[in-house]
């Protein structure tokens, strides 16, 4: 702490215009927050919010109202909060809207996350509440050249039905693609206004970049991996050849399953994280600070507006209509996943009435597949990353923690659209079927080590019903407007009142803005 003089404070202080927070920043004495933290000036002197849904959304509004001086009431329908941010274990039971009930059956400390995994670097929100509320974060390696890739049917070419490791295509695909362009350079084919100097700098950027040999040709490199590694004495190793570059188009492996464009997005480019233990450590963590605000097992019956508030009507689950509690409050902020607030009786306005049916969710499915031994590691050399392949299973998740222990989970399908639609409509024995039916096309070593699976349809996950908001610009256009407008005291939040939709990011940015609008509100009254 800067030390000051008396009749410095007493002149800083008399420069100050209320804003305690102001007023200790000027005087030094906390450093200035960052600007994705909120730290707003003021206080919410007592007034009431009813928060619908314990996910992200609502632990973090509970919590940064909470610092305000509102007093928060969470209404959540299960009986844990955390909404699609859900780490399965031991224990863990779900029975989706059709379906039986399934407990998963796994080894002590294991586990694997259902829903949200992945944290963007740049995801300063996410970041920031793990600084806070002190959740630890490790690596999650969502690229891995050592993983696999595994085309079927796509093509009457060799590699048709093999998998391929990731570095033998990525190098093989760049060094072609690189001999292609350096053809075209020194038959003057490209029409680009270039010096001699200029071309030469391209030339050697394409030698170097696609593993191009002295003539400019591609015949594979030590990128894309060798017969025999290299070793001690006389072993310098023994490269593999390439793939030739039309068996590899007629193969498939040119089709959009294998493009690298998911790496190389903004959100997915490395690194990635994920907090030590799972991803519901977020969740206890919010949970430590705002427990006693939440009432479980409140699943919402009735959403309504009154003349200077809100009411909420609500009860257990399965319980009849006679059973129900009501709730009032100065104002409400609503994070149930549209799909869910469909079957809630509002009267919201038309226009949000209109959003809350057209605006579409993605439909996608999980599996965790727990094994005897962690083959991938032991015998493939694969640490964390994610095997891609044209089947159901779109692709397989490899565990980025616990390197070289003996078991792990993987997760065995992470699919989405029609694919996620039907193999979520199996049963969870045949999904479990599926499931290392087409994995063992890529890992010959699963029957043996299988132990046990469990599954999701997040389309069939009660107070979930669907992976996340998808948009398209018509929807957004028309739809998404009347979302993020107050209606009467009531202020819609979550991951589908941002352009972040489908991230954790998402909900903690929705959250800071529905914050910051009551406070606002109640700060001019
Ligand atoms: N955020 C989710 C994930 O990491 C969903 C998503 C998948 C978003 C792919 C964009 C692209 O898997």
């Amino acid at each position: 702490m800067k030390s000051i003089t008396r009749r410095e404070f007493i002149t800083r202080a008399s420069l100050l215009t209320g804003s305690g927070y102001t007023a200790v920043l000027s005087l030094g004495l906390i450093p200035e927050a960052p600007a994705h933290s909120l730290r707003l000036p003021g206080n919410g002197t007592g007034k009431k919010v009813i928060i619908l849904g314990a996910g992200l959304t609502g632990l973090a509004a509970a919590y940064e109202l909470g610092k305000l001086g509102y007093d928060c009431t969470v209404l959540e329908a299960r009986d844990r909060s955390g909404g699609r941010i859900w780490t399965v274990r031991n224990g863990t039971r779900e029975t989706e809207v059709g379906g039986s009930e399934q407990v998963a059956r796994f080894d002590e400390g294991q586990y694997f996350n259902a829903g949200a995994t992945r944290i963007p670097h740049h995801h300063q929100s996410v970041i920031s509440y793990c600084r806070e509320l002190g959740v630890p974060l490790e690596t999650f390696n969502n690229v891995n050249e050592a993983a696999y890739l595994y085309g079927e049917g796509l093509g009457k070419g060799k590699l048709n039905g093999q998998r391929l490791r990731v570095r033998e295509l990525h190098n093989d695909l760049r060094g072609y693609t690189a001999e292609l362009l350096a053809k075209a350079f020194d038959q003057q084919a490209l029409d680009l206004p270039m010096t001699r100097e200029d071309q030469e700098k391209i030339m050697e950027y394409l030698k170097a970049e696609g593993g191009l040999r002295t003539d400019k040709l591609y015949r594979g490199t030590a990128q894309r991996g060798y017969l025999n590694p290299p070793g001690a004495g006389d072993n310098p190793g023994k490269l593999a050849p390439p793939h030739e570059l039309m068996e590899i188009i007629r193969s498939g492996y040119a089709d959009p399953y294998f493009y690298n464009t998911a790496d190389y997005t903004y959100e997915q480019q490395m690194t990635m994280l994920t907090p030590v233990g799972g991803m519901d450590r977020i969740v206890r963590a919010f949970e430590k600070k705002v427990a006693p605000r939440i009432v479980y097992r409140a699943e919402v019956r009735e959403i309504r507006k009154t003349e200077n508030g809100v009411r909420v009507v609500y009860a257990k689950p399965g319980e009849p209509a006679g059973a129900e509690k009501e709730l009032t409050g100065d104002f409400g902020v609503c994070t149930l996943p549209l799909p869910v607030l469909r079957e809630v009786a509002n009267d919201f306005s038309s226009g949000v009435q209109r959003a809350i049916d057209f605006v579409e969710y993605n439909r996608s499915g999980k599996i965790g597949l727990q094994f005897k031994r962690r083959f991938w590691e032991e015998d493939d050399g694969i640490f964390g990353g994610i095997s891609r392949t044209n089947l159901d299973i779109t692709q397989i998740l490899y565990p980025s923690s616990d390197y070289l222990s003996r078991k792990g989970i993987l997760v065995g399908y992470y699919n989405f659209g029609g694919r996620a639609e039907k193999v979520g409509d199996l049963s969870l024995a045949e999904r479990e079927r599926l499931a290392l039916e087409q994995g063992s096309k890529i890992h010959p070593q699963y029957p043996q080590e299988f132990e046990s699976s469990f599954s999701l349809a997040w389309q069939k996950v009660r107070y979930s019903l669907g992976g996340w908001a998808t948009y398209t610009p018509e929807t957004r256009a028309r739809h998404y407007p009347a979302l993020l407008e107050p209606d009467g005291n009531f202020y819609l939040a979550g991951e589908h009142t941002s352009y972040l939709t489908a991230w954790m990011a998402g909900s903690f940015e929705s959250a800071h803005r529905t914050v910051k609008a009551i406070h606002g509100r109640v700060s001019r009254q």
